[in-house]
């Protein structure tokens, strides 16, 4: 008899975002009235930029003709979208990262999710508390986070660094020792950030105790204040202990294109052992490469028309937060984030749980949130919301939730 990897089994519930999506579908068809507006998951809305769209319309072109067709992709990305990269969001911002060490993928979620393939099932992995899903769930799927421990909320085995509202929602640095340490700056769900200071001291503390950091870095674009950084290559001694996740998706609107890449320098090593090269032959066996024409348009991206567009959108959505950030304010709500990124966290009001409030919000106002428990037991009391709606849909939610 075959046997399933029975880590599957100790995952509490769906994905919180697939629990949200059926919660939202069974309120629509039970009020079929009612005209919901969803600041619930980070998607975005607006179209994607002209010099984005022109890009992949040349290369649908270009698929079609047999003098310029291409087939598979080469396994870490095409050269000219590697370059773009390299060039613009690393050299250009003092770090030297090469394109043999950027590997492009189909989005974040799934670098996140897969980039544990390369490391061993006993390391111990330190998570901010609250934390997006991924990296916990996908670590539970390789048996590294031992049991759920369900009246807590917490795997047995997982380091939780607290974010609240006494730590100014960033982590401080483990007392008991990691392995993993996954970060998130701008992040996600609470839309804090550090300095690059502050940074630095998680990569000299990974240095010192030989531990590797994972940073998502996916809302980087959404960065408005200076001593931010947008790299975790911007700190001394990154490349020698840092994987570093991006993605398209929030800065140029491809929720539904697909596109990200991740960063392995080649420094990083395990007791000699290249991580690059373990990336490099995940990524060889069990990916066959961004499609082409979306590999295009990402380059597009990085041209002057792309990036002027690209940078209007994000300015859209950061104009969306803060209507939220002011519209909670003025309605009396304890709010953060949504300065150097487009989440605000808010607390629940009176003693209601983020899912009581999750449901109150959808009834009363018919407005879709984001639940804190869901991100961790410390997202108790708490709630997302996301600044990726339309403006309009966004003043909107705001008059519905300032009457309630
Ligand atoms: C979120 O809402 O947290 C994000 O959209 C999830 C994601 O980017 O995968």
């Amino acid at each position: 008899m075959f046997q399933i990897n029975e880590n599957y089994l100790k995952l509490p519930g769906s994905y919180l975002f697939s629990t949200i999506g059926k919660k939202v579908r069974e309120y629509s068809a039970a009020n079929p009235d009612k005209e919901l507006i969803r600041l619930g998951i980070g998607d975005v809305t607006l179209p994607l930029a002209p010099a984005v769209i022109s890009a992949l319309h040349d290369a649908v072109d270009e698929m079609g003709n047999a003098a310029t067709f291409k087939g598979y992709a080469p396994d870490l990305g095409y050269e000219f979208l590697r370059q773009a990269i390299a060039d613009n969001d690393y050299k250009a911002r003092g770090a030297n990262i090469e394109t043999d060490e950027i590997f492009i993928s189909d989005g974040a979620k799934s670098d996140s999710g897969n980039i544990g393939d390369i490391f061993g099932p006993d390391n111990k992995v330190a998570v901010c508390d609250p934390v997006y899903p991924v990296y916990i769930d996908a670590n539970a799927m390789s048996g590294r986070t031992g049991d759920y421990i369900e009246s807590l909320g917490k795997w047995s085995k997982v380091i939780y660094m607290p974010c609240t509202e006494a730590t100014n929602f960033a982590p401080e640095l483990p007392k008991e020792t990691p392995d993993m340490i996954y970060l998130c700056f701008p992040n996600n769900p609470t839309g804090s950030t550090i300095t690059k200071d502050e940074l630095q001291k998680w990569v000299d503390y990974a240095l010192k105790v030989g531990a590797v950091i994972i940073y998502d870095a996916a809302y980087e674009a959404y960065i408005s204040e200076e001593d931010v950084p947008h790299t975790i290559y911007e700190c001394k001694g990154a490349t020698a202990c840092a994987i570093e996740l991006r993605s398209f998706s929030k800065n140029a609107g491809f929720t539904g294109t697909r596109l990200g890449f991740t960063v392995v320098p080649k420094e990083l090593k395990c007791n000699g052992v290249s991580l690059n090269s373990l990336w490099a032959r995940r990524h060889g066996t069990k990916f066959n490469g961004a499609p082409y024409i979306v590999q295009k348009a990402g380059a597009a991206v990085y041209t002057e028309e792309g990036k002027k567009q690209t940078k209007e959108q994000v300015a859209y959505y950061m104009n969306n937060a803060r209507v939220i950030y002011d519209g909670l304010k003025s309605a009396g709500y304890t709010v953060s984030g949504g300065v150097n990124a487009p989440y605000i966290w808010l607390k629940t009001p009176g003693m209601m749980t983020s899912w009581e409030f999750f449901d109150y919000l959808l009834d009363k106002a018919n407005v879709v949130g984001t639940p804190g428990s869901g991100f961790g037991p410390s997202g108790e009391g708490y709630f997302r919301l996301t600044a990726f709606g339309s403006y309009e849909n966004t003043v909107k939610a705001m008059e519905r939730i300032k009457k309630l």
